[in-house]
């Protein structure tokens, strides 16, 4: 049987792209998309999330819209790499949505579908973790029927959006420390330093485009965000972080982990949105009273071709 799969998510180039994995591969039943405030504003991450679905001919997965602001400050870092419609420019190319938004808010479908599943569900937040705070806060009761969280965020060397915060987690601190702290969910965490390692060159995307009109489409909604990116790979590319982490949710595993305590800082100094990881001894860190079971396993390595083969051959079946 297929795992009950749920993206919660703010298109986004790389959301797109995570999205058509998600799509794509039959490992998992994708059950419902939740949206989320963060790379855009929330009506537009919506009706991407609509559209992109559309566009994989996956009109059957319900979408319902969810936090549209942090859960406590206001949002200090607007995102500005996916352009100013989430898609570089393109999102209203795309074929207008084949259905409506859900009538349920994000959290009451993430509870209805958890209720419902037939199997404990895998959940994918490649956003700010507003709506998985709120969802485990108000229904406590739900954490059974969650098998595996897999997150899109942090950094372990730095960040994105600010020195040491990377993008989803500086966008919602708070809630980012109340699912990956507070919590103690089986969390798989993809931290920028892999996602980034990630990356896919012009030879990837030409065979994409090549593949047909889904792939020449997504290859068409890269130019902004590339352009953004090339500054920091070096080379015209794509950086698929959201889809990185939709490939741990199908092939668990594919990533390799480090288990390791965490914490996301929540002041207000250079270090807002910063996770960090306790890497110290086991021994040392349980002398200054850390919890180690309270741990989350961070996606450090992966087969990088591997994955990036991977990834191409399902989005080529769309
Ligand atoms: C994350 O931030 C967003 O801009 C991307 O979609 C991804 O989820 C990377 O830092
Ligand atoms: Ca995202």
């Amino acid at each position: 049987m297929s795992t009950p799969l749920i993206v919660d998510t703010d298109p986004g180039v790389d959301d797109a792209f995570a999205l058509a994995l998600a799509a794509a591969s039959p490992e998992v039943d994708l059950i419902g998309v939740t949206t989320v405030f963060g790379n855009v504003p929330l009506a537009r991450t919506t009706d991407n999330a609509l559209r992109l679905l559309s566009l994989f001919g996956r009109d059957d997965v319900p979408v319902a819209a969810g936090a549209d602001r942090p859960l406590v400050h206001p949002l200090q870092w607007p995102a500005h790499a996916h352009g100013s419609d989430g898609l570089s420019g393109q999102a209203d190319t795309l074929p207008p949505p084949g259905r409506d938004v859900d009538g349920r808010d994000a959290v009451t479908l993430l509870v209805d579908l958890l209720t419902a599943a037939p199997a404990p569900v895998t959940i994918v937040a490649v956003g700010p973790l507003t709506n998985v705070a709120l969802l485990l806060a108000a229904h406590p009761r739900l954490r059974s029927r969650i098998a595996r969280l897999v997150v899109m965020g942090g950094g372990i060397a730095g960040g994105n959006a600010t020195p040491s915060a990377e993008f989803n987690i500086a966008s919602d601190p708070e809630a980012a420390r109340r699912v990956l702290v507070e919590e103690d969910l089986p969390t798989v965490l993809v931290p920028l330093d892999l996602t980034m390692r990630c990356a896919v060159d012009t030879t990837w995307l030409g065979e994409l485009a090549a593949s047909g009109p889904v792939g020449r489409t997504l290859v068409g909604l890269t130019p902004t965000y590339r352009a953004y990116y090339q500054r920091s790979l070096g080379f015209d590319g794509l950086v698929m972080h959201d889809a990185v982490a939709v490939a741990e949710a199908v092939r668990p595993g594919v990533l390799t982990p480090a288990r390791y305590p965490l914490d996301v800082d929540c002041t207000f100094g250079p270090g807002r949105g910063a996770v960090v990881p306790d890497r110290r001894p086991r021994s040392v860190s349980e002398e200054f009273g850390v919890d180690q079971d309270r741990a989350v396993d961070f996606a450090v390595d992966t087969d990088l071709d591997g994955l990036r083969s991977f990834v191409l051959e399902r989005l080529k079946t769309l």
